[in-house]
């Protein structure tokens, strides 16, 4: 059975994308899933794109890079010197580092973007190999765009960069243009034509545009690439990349076929899934493959009845191999802080000290509204402290009257820095309302740009989540609030957003030059 590295760009590629931005801590989280769910490589950041990323990168290096049995973590970097230099130092302090560096070897880029010419395209990326290789060991080269390369030559420079120290040759579908048979075939030519390729793994790295990023990942092993890039529930530019989920679970469930496995702890995915969806208040649609709601669910009565007659007749893995739990009951409101704590280690989530206390009070909050409390609400409450947390404006007290004939009002008392401000606001709804009596208290005008409300659980009594984009001046960021009133979760949503404006640590660079 051969093995396929898992190479997880969550992080990177994934977090890169609009609405998935996420602070040091919240990365740190995932990270420390991401090593719980074993993948092989996490690439963390891109460190020249911004301090926060560099910030970010540098602490999962440290804190989930120096673990037992840590995987390799990975910063990405341009062909730049100096971008080499900042992704060393921030990746140096993992056991297992590794420098991954791109540049597009397309006409379309070269002449667009870059404005260089081949050979100097060439030049840059075997120089920039060498530096990184003088640093460490573990170096990965990506020619950007490689689907619409030229073959002949991003083929001379992938043997370029070989024999300049690359150890993973990783070939880009940088914009989801290719189809499975192509992108086989071309991954068997490459195999064939690099020279020096059998010193390197061979990796893939593909996108989603045409809906083919997890066909064309497979197609790839099929052809040889014993590394895949993907990220969790295929998060990541436009349409995203390939979803680790369903590549490893193809490669699991069809040993068979594939001959080829990956060393992933199964059990962790959905888990590690959800974490995702809690940290950046966005949902995979219920019939995503693997991880989504209805994705065990069988509704048809001929199924029903095929499934209870026999589970194999519908089903081809069980929910419990990618630890989905049953939606039991967890917790109740004489529950303490220890089975709360361990509960809540279950779910991947480890909370110690003031962050317990703050989860703790809230679980017990939470339960005295509401008389079941499951793991999916104990994600919720845990993921909105872990926003609110964050120093800013915090809820202190929230009166709303709203109704048919009524014009709805809001009244907000924030408290900031041991200080206490008051406000009210009017509005075209008890929402719009509350949004603007704490644009009255904080003098900022917020412009709501998306905003999605869904309820953690079942029942009336089911926790509201909400996830919003606001516009504040020119500076667009997300915020996300959960309650069991709708209300109040809009507002902390809001807050959530507002903080990042009021206290930047939240809020990254995004846009960087080629
Ligand atoms: O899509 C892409 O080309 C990338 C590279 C940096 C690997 O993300
Ligand atoms: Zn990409």
């Amino acid at each position: 059975m051969d093995r396929v590295i898992i190479f997880d760009t969550t992080l990177r590629d994934g977090e890169q994308s609009p609405g998935f931005s996420m602070n040091t801590l919240e990365k740190l989280e995932m990270a420390r899933q991401l090593a719980r769910l074993q993948v092989d490589v996490i690439e963390a950041g891109f460190p020249i794109s911004s301090d926060e990323d560099f910030e970010a990168t540098r602490e999962v290096a440290k804190q989930v890079g120096t673990l037992d049995n840590a995987p390799t973590i990975c910063g990405l970097s341009r062909v730049g010197l100096a971008d080499i230099d900042r992704c060393w130092e921030a990746v140096k302090y993992a056991r297992k580092p590794r420098i991954h560096t791109f540049v597009a070897t397309s006409d379309i880029h070269l002449k667009y973007k870059l404005r260089k010419s081949r050979a100097e395209v060439l030049r840059a990326a075997v120089e920039a190999v060498r530096h990184a290789h003088g640093y460490c060991a573990d170096v990965e080269f990506s020619p950007e765009d490689a689907s619409r390369s030229d073959f002949d030559y991003m083929c001379d420079v992938l043997s370029a960069v070989i024999e300049a120290g690359a150890t993973t040759i990783n070939i880009p579908d940088t914009v989801g243009y290719a189809i499975p048979r192509e992108w086989g075939e071309r991954i068997a030519r490459i195999r064939d034509t690099v020279r020096g390729v059998e010193k390197a793994v061979l990796s893939v790295h593909c996108h989603n545009d045409l809906g083919q990023a997890v066909a064309n990942s497979l197609t790839a092993i099929m052809s040889g690439a014993r590394q895949v890039e993907c990220t969790i529930n295929g998060i990541g530019e436009r349409a995203g990349n390939a979803s680790l989920e369903e590549i490893v679970m193809a490669l699991r469930t069809r040993k068979d076929f594939f001959a080829a496995d990956t060393r992933v702890r199964t059990e962790e995915i959905f888990k590690t899934s959800r974490l995702l969806s809690h940290i950046t208040g966005i949902h995979v649609q219920p019939n995503k493959a693997i991880v989504g709601e209805n994705a065990f669910a069988h509704e048809a009565g001929i199924h029903q009845d095929g499934v209870l007659k026999e589970k194999l007749t519908y089903e081809i893995m069980r929910p419990e191999d990618i630890g989905r739990p049953s939606n039991k009951l967890v917790l109740g409101k004489h529950s303490g802080r220890h089975a709360l704590a361990a509960r809540l280690k279950d779910l991947g989530l480890d909370l110690a000290g003031p962050d317990l206390d703050r989860a703790f009070k809230a679980f017990k909050d939470l339960a005295d509204r509401k008389k079941e409390v499951y793991d999916e609400d104990l994600m919720a409450i845990v993921a909105d402290e872990a926003t609110q947390g964050a120093a800013g404006y915090e809820i202190e007290y929230l009166h709303v009257i709203s109704g048919t004939g009524v014009v709805p009002s809001a009244t907000v008392k924030l408290k900031k820095d041991g200080q206490v401000f008051q406000d009210s606001g009017v509005g075209d709804g008890p929402v719009d309302a509350v949004l603007n009596a704490i644009d009255a208290v904080t003098g900022m005008k917020g412009r709501l740009q998306d905003y999605s409300l869904r309820s953690a659980t079942s029942g009336k009594d089911a926790i509201g989540e909400v996830a919003m984009k606001v516009d504040f001046d020119g500076t667009v960021v997300w915020g996300k609030g959960a309650s069991t009133d709708v209300i109040e979760a809009s507002a902390r949503a809001y807050l959530s957003a507002l903080n990042r404006v009021v206290h930047p640590s939240g809020q990254r660079l995004k846009e960087i030059g080629p």
